[in-house]
């Protein structure tokens, strides 16, 4: 070995299918959630982690998991939709985890894309975050383009949060959710790479065969700012919980938590 930095590498879990990997990644939330009650959770949004919101709140109500301390920051948001309106991310949060759960409204935090001054709303979070002891914990799922948070390709790993310009690969991803593509916003508000590469410890889920590229590109690609979760490569603390459709591009050989025997 010459003298230089550690390479570490991103390790990555696959599990049999979709509902194995959101009670996975919920158990873990709730076993740091329980050693540290007062954690600060970054969190994401979009199809990949509602079935991990849902056992969360199943164990919130089954359990008794306290979500009384819990901080939360959530990567992003729609510039320009009204928060209440039903595609945006404030409305999702509460839909699918907020209300069900004894989280204390002020501890909630997310970018708000209606703010007069956006510029100035994203410092603020940055300060918001670094005010509440920077993130434990950070959930998050890949676009088909390799996008985190909605960190496009493109954008600089040493980006913080900021507005963005989605790209059309995205907004088609997510018409689906909207009446139509003119409907879907032309701009986010994102955390950065650099805000999401200073969270302690990342969890990123990813389901399905359409997630398959970007995944092996993030884990076994080389790092570029064209697949930006390529950066994660660089993370000291970064686990991949993925699907098996999710899973089956990549080339080595990783953990499974089931049996290849049918
Ligand atoms: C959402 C976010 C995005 C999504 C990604 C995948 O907060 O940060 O990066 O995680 O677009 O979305 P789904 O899960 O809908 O495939």
């Amino acid at each position: 070995m010459s003298g230089g930095s550690e390479s570490v590498s991103i390790k990555v879990v696959i599990t049999k299918d979709y509902w194995e990997m959101s009670r996975l990644a919920a158990r873990i939330i709730a076993d740091v959630i329980r050693s540290k009650p007062n954690i600060v959770l970054g969190l994401a949004t979009g199809g990949t982690p509602e079935g991990c919101y849902r056992e969360l709140v199943r164990m919130h109500k089954e359990e008794g998991l306290d979500f009384s301390q819990v901080i939360t920051f959530n990567l992003d948001e729609y510039v320009g939709l009204p928060l209440d309106h039903p595609q945006s991310y404030h409305h999702y949060m509460d839909v699918h985890l907020f209300n069900h759960v004894n989280i204390k409204r002020e501890n909630i935090h997310i970018p708000d894309g209606t703010a007069e001054d956006l510029e100035k709303h994203c410092r603020e979070y940055e300060e918001a975050i670094k005010k509440a002891g920077g993130i434990d914990l950070q959930l998050l799922g890949i676009g088909r383009n390799g996008h985190i948070g909605f960190n496009e390709p493109g954008s600089p790993f040493n980006s913080r949060t900021r507005v963005v310009k989605l790209t059309e690969t995205t907004r088609r991803d997510n018409a689906r959710f909207f009446g139509s593509l003119d409907e879907v916003p032309t701009h986010a508000i994102t955390m950065g790479l650099a805000t999401i590469m200073e969270a302690r410890k990342i969890l990123l889920l990813a389901s399905g065969l359409n997630k398959a590229e970007a995944v092996a590109k993030a884990v076994e690609g080389p790092k570029t700012p064209d697949v930006p979760a390529s950066i994660l490569q660089d993370h000291p603390d970064c686990t991949f919980i993925i699907d098996r459709e999710a899973a089956s591009k990549l080339k080595g050989r990783y953990e499974k938590t089931f049996s290849d025997e049918r």
